[in-house]
């Protein structure tokens, strides 16, 4: 699969790394494919290629977003058409929104991106996990949500691809819920205490 990485960060290397393993395409957008950051992404995934964010979002039959929350808007106008594309967003907001009735960072996605089909994904734990979701005997889980279920399909087989549990949170507009989980990770990871190797885990029975 085609897989136009939004972000040459954390989070776009992480998951560039696990699913070029997995045999995916990877093409990363950057604001600017010259800087050492973006070189750096790109010299940890053998095979990746490099481009605008219009390149790569217009070679993505899917397309992650993992930029800044702040930085959205600016990235998802940048990215052109993404009319039918698989979008998945892994950002996260932190801090004060613009405005106390924003809708999630998921849903504005969709709204200034007309037909795009909105997974939300990955925003809820750490790099460290992506890179390896394991915890001895178990799988850390991963939530998304989004309005199209074949998306939510594609979304969930790259997420239980790289080692995830994969649980569905229901529609985009439980988007929301997730990104409060991911103030709670950071909450629990950096302010008290207890480090990135935390993971999430639903029990049933
Ligand atoms: N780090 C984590 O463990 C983690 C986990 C889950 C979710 N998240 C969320 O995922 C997103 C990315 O996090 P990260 O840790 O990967 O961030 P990061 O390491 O700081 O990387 C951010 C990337 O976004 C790019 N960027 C910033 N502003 C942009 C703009 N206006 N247009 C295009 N690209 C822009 C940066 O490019 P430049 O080099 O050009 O600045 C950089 O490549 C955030 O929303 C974060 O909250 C993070």
């Amino acid at each position: 699969m085609n897989i136009g990485i939004i972000g040459t960060g954390r989070v776009g290397s992480a998951l560039a790394q696990r699913w070029r393993a997995l045999g995916h395409d990877i093409l990363f957008g950057a604001r600017n494919p010259n800087s050492e950051a973006a070189k750096a992404a790109l010299a940890q995934v053998s095979g990746a290629r490099i481009g605008s964010l219009r390149d790569a979002a217009t070679f993505g039959e899917v397309v992650l977003i993992a930029v800044p929350g702040i930085a959205v808007p600016d990235a998802v106008r940048a990215c052109g058409s993404l009319r039918g594309k698989i979008v998945i967003d892994a950002t996260n907001w932190f801090g004060e929104r613009p405005e106390a009735s924003a809708p999630s960072v998921a849903e504005e996605i969709a709204r200034l991106a007309p037909g795009a089909r909105v997974v939300k994904c990955f925003n809820t734990t750490g790099t460290g996990n992506m890179l390896d979701p394991r915890y001895r005997a178990q799988n850390a889980d991963m939530f998304l949500c989004g309005d199209d279920a074949d998306a939510k399909a594609v979304v969930h087989a790259l997420a239980s691809g790289i080692g995830f549990d994969v649980i569905d949170v229901g529609p985009l507009s439980a988007a929301a819920l997730l990104e409060h989980l991911a103030q709670l990770w950071v909450h629990l990871a950096y302010r008290q205490g207890l480090g990135p190797n935390i993971a999430w885990k639903l029990l049933r029975r």
